[in-house]
């Protein structure tokens, strides 16, 4: 990172495609610069995956350590060949019926690779993004992009190109602005280098289709022994995608039971003269309304009919209640299929407590 570098924003439309603001762009990654881009999940800030310089400025630029690696973003499913080596079959199958797409594939690593994006392993992770700015910015660029999604480290995935400015303004060059991401989760990470393939980070493509393709895909633990690890041992668990305020998830198999007792704590937080938010599905708002008068904060994160409007908005809604400064929130956790598992998964990372209510 260059001490107060000057970061310039620029509006781009998918229609028009802006050619000159991307060619800039491309510009810029070729002298070895950072450029935040679109992609169909969150901003990804890219470099050059073959130039271990600017690979490594994108570690310093978020504050992120060098031991967690970079995802290498292509162009095409056939680019795969300038990334990775022995490639198996089934990469190939997932890649025709994913990509573009939120899936990233870890594959042993290309020698023309360099360590700083593998952090020193032998393996890479790679995927095609669905999203015509970053693959018009990727091909004009002329490399493989690396790109981890565009917060400072530790803070939510950005999903709008004002959450990028707010991590990383003075740190980077340019940011392509092409309003929020549609997914608004990262991908699904998927390991083909074991055996049987394990996913790595529930995301974008969901374990339910995953398994139409891969039915003995493994997954890195159960994501919800996580969760229910959390309640016996807090703090344990690295943590991740961390608010500024606590954040206190709230699960049990009567709902009317959970609210009743998320409504009690935020009663106890008030009047403690702290502040306190929530962030809850829309069905949900009736419950909160008296608190709401009383001065909690709450963010719709859209109907539970609509899981894939929820993962939209998640991020968006942390770093609202975290721009209000409040003391604490409160969520309580979804259902672990489809997109559920990817959202809870990101939930359990940032929360400081999990509360199981009992019926
Ligand atoms: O949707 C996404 O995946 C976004 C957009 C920008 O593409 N990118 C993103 O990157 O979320 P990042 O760096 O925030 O997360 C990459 C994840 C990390 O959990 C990292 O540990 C894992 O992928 N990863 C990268 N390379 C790996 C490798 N060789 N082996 C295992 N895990 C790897
Ligand atoms: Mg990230």
């Amino acid at each position: 990172m260059e001490p107060q570098i000057r970061t310039q924003i620029f509006p781009i439309s998918i229609k028009t495609s802006d050619h000159q603001i991307l060619e800039n762009a491309a510009t810029l990654i070729q002298e070895g610069r950072l450029v935040a881009f679109p992609t169909e999940t969150v901003y990804g800030l890219g470099a050059d995956a073959f130039n271990p310089e600017a690979v490594q400025s994108i570690f310093i630029a978020k504050d992120r350590p060098s031991t967690d690696p970079l995802i290498v973003h292509i162009e095409s499913i056939e680019a795969l060949r300038t990334v990775a080596i022995n490639i198996p079959e089934m990469a190939w199958k997932l890649a025709n019926r994913f990509w573009p797409g939120p899936l990233t594939l870890i594959l042993e690593k290309h020698p023309k690779i360099p360590n700083a994006v593998t952090s020193g392993g032998n393996t890479v992770a790679v995927r095609v993004p669905n999203h015509q700015i970053a693959l018009k910015f990727i091909s004009l660029s002329g490399c493989p992009i690396a790109a981890p999604s565009a917060n400072r480290f530790s803070k939510p995935s950005p999903t709008q190109a004002h959450h990028v400015w707010n991590d990383l303004h003075g740190r980077i060059s340019m940011i392509l602005d092409s309003g929020p991401t549609d997914i608004g989760l990262e991908s699904t990470v998927l390991d083909l280098t074991q055996s049987p393939p394990c996913i790595l980070r529930p995301g974008g493509i969901s374990l339910e289709k995953l398994k139409f393709i891969l039915p003995n895909v493994n997954t890195r633990t159960s994501f919800l022994t996580e969760s229910k690890q959390k309640q016996i041992s807090p703090g344990q668990l690295f943590k991740h995608y961390s608010p500024n305020a606590a954040l206190l998830l709230f699960n049990g198999d009567d709902s009317r039971n959970v609210l009743a007792a998320m409504v009690a704590h935020m009663e106890q937080i008030l009047n403690k003269q702290q502040s306190v938010g929530a962030m809850l599905v829309e069905e949900h708002l009736a419950f909160f309304h008296n608190l709401q008068q009383k001065g909690a904060l709450i963010e719709n994160l859209g109907s539970i009919e609509h899981i894939d409007i929820i993962a939209k908005n998640l991020f968006g809604c942390i770093r609202n209640l975290d721009s209000k400064n409040v003391d604490i929130i409160l969520m309580h956790m979804l259902h672990d299929n489809e997109l559920g598992l990817a959202i809870n998964d990101r939930l359990v990372r940032a929360s400081n407590d999990i509360l199981w209510i009992d019926s």
